[in-house]
């Protein structure tokens, strides 16, 4: 199966205004001149950049998603994101369920769920991010956390799945430096792409992009991308840079 090739940037709370501009011009320059592999970058920067680097980003191939998106259509949620108001800007990417989101704003994997049907609804993709913490990988615990993890899918149909991401990341490996083994990661991806199968089809699993993310860097990345079922990357700490983004893009 030929599943699309992704390097996905997560800015997360960093970049000022102009800092955000500058980063995306140097992107998009390297992108256009050196990036010749058909992979899909995206771009996840703090929502107060996306409409303008929606705009820097017109006729490029690069994609722009919020890092999260609020279930509700509206209403009082002070500090919260629609995803009418993101769409009436043009983003159709978001990030769901990131690890941070999970252990600091309490989202579940019941909130995720309903995000996601939300994002779908509105014509977003929704990059679910998934992963065990390390108490959980020790406890051995770690497929059965992904397991209930990927259950906030369940209600979706073959047409809506099909159109969602999924980012695994460890969180023991998130801006630590430790990345997770390629054999640990793939190992992973391959009991993802079983759960998914179970609850849709083998031919849905077969075809959904599944992305690494924890330190990953350009070097590991290859490594990481020669594995059956790692289909590209969730990248922080090395998005912020444009030579270390674009070179992680390269090394599929
Ligand atoms: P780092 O690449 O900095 O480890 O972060 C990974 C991540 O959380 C991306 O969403």
């Amino acid at each position: 199966m030929n599943r699309k090739k992704i390097a996905a940037g997560n800015w997360k709370m960093h970049k000022t205004f102009t800092e955000g501009q500058g980063l995306v011009q140097e992107i998009r320059t390297m992108a256009e001149t050196e990036l010749m592999n058909n992979a899909q970058l995206l771009i996840f920067p703090p929502y107060i950049h996306l409409q303008s680097l929606a705009k820097q980003l017109e006729g490029s191939n690069i994609g722009i998603g919020a890092q999260n998106i609020h279930q509700n259509e509206q209403g009082a949620y002070t500090g919260e994101i629609s995803a009418a108001m993101l769409t009436s800007i043009g983003i159709h990417y978001t990030l769901v369920g990131h690890s941070e989101r999970r252990q600091y704003y309490n989202e579940t994997n019941e909130s995720c769920a309903a995000k996601i049907v939300t994002a779908l609804k509105h014509n977003i993709v929704p990059v679910y991010c998934i992963g065990e913490t390390l108490a959980e990988r020790e406890a051995n615990q770690h497929f059965s956390i992904v397991e209930t993890q990927l259950g906030a899918l369940k209600g979706l149909s073959n047409e809506g799945i099909t159109i969602c991401i999924i980012a695994y990341e460890p969180v023991w490996a998130i801006g630590t430096g430790v990345t997770a083994s390629s054999a640990q990661a793939n190992e992973m991806h391959i009991h993802i792409r079983k759960v998914i199968a179970g609850l849709f089809t083998e031919n849905v699993a077969q075809g959904i992009s599944i992305l690494y993310g924890g330190s990953v860097k350009p070097e590991n990345a290859k490594e990481l991308f020669a594995q059956s079922d790692i289909d590209g990357a969730l990248i922080g700490g090395a998005a912020l840079a444009s030579r270390d983004f674009i070179n992680i893009a390269k090394s599929f």
